[in-house]
């Protein structure tokens, strides 16, 4: 996979400069990070951006073990152990301005209103039915303007699923410069 990557240096050239770049593009509205584990990232998303709402999405049963964090055996802590200590850390670090929503990715997607967010972050099953359910699932409730993205560009099935499920719609994603490579999309005003 090396060198197939479309990088652009008006996008962030990590996962870490989202959150800024988000708000210079005035998408302070609400956002999903779907697939949260131990919400590292969502800490980085809360403290970096201004988004109003992160909605953390995630089954939290199984911990990610294997080498792209496909829901894998169970590590020591328990789904409840792990999602309260997010919540006990987030209550006292961004109190109101997170939603965990403990249930499978595409089953989430439809307590949102189409074309109602303004970001959303894909890290959850990185098999490729999988992404390309959860782009299928999520991409119709990003406003036009909004941002959709995810983690692992360089798995080889996410990589697919991502530009598969792109290209009929003539839309390149974009790739952070970096070691676990993010894709990112803006979504048009008109698609
Ligand atoms: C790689 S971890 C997420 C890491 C996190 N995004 C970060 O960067 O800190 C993947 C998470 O996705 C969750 N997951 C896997 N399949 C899922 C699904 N279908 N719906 C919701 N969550 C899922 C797993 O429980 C796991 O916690």
């Amino acid at each position: 996979m090396r060198g197939n990557y479309n990088m652009k240096p008006d996008y962030p050239q990590k996962r870490n400069e989202i959150g800024p770049w988000l708000t210079e593009r005035g998408l302070t509205g609400d956002g999903v990070e779907v697939g949260v584990f131990e919400g590292s990232y969502s800490e980085v998303l809360l403290r970096t951006s201004q988004l109003k709402t992160l909605y953390l999405v995630d089954i939290w049963e199984q911990v990610p073990t294997d080498e792209y964090h496909k829901p894998g055996k169970p590590c020591g802590r328990t789904g409840e152990q792990i999602l309260n200590s997010i919540m006990r850390n987030f209550d006292k670090l961004y109190p109101g301005r997170y939603r965990p929503i403990r249930k499978p990715s595409v089953e989430a997607s439809t307590v949102f209103v189409y074309g109602s967010l303004d970001f959303v972050y894909i890290d959850a099953d990185h098999s490729y039915q999988a992404v390309m359910d959860d782009i299928a699932a999520w991409l119709p409730k990003v406003k036009p303007g909004g941002v959709i993205a995810g983690h692992d560009y360089k798995c080889p099935a996410v990589h697919r699923a991502v530009l598969d499920s792109f290209r009929p719609i003539g839309l390149k994603p974009v790739s952070t410069n970096e070691p676990g490579r993010s894709w990112v999309v803006k979504v048009p005003v008109v698609l």
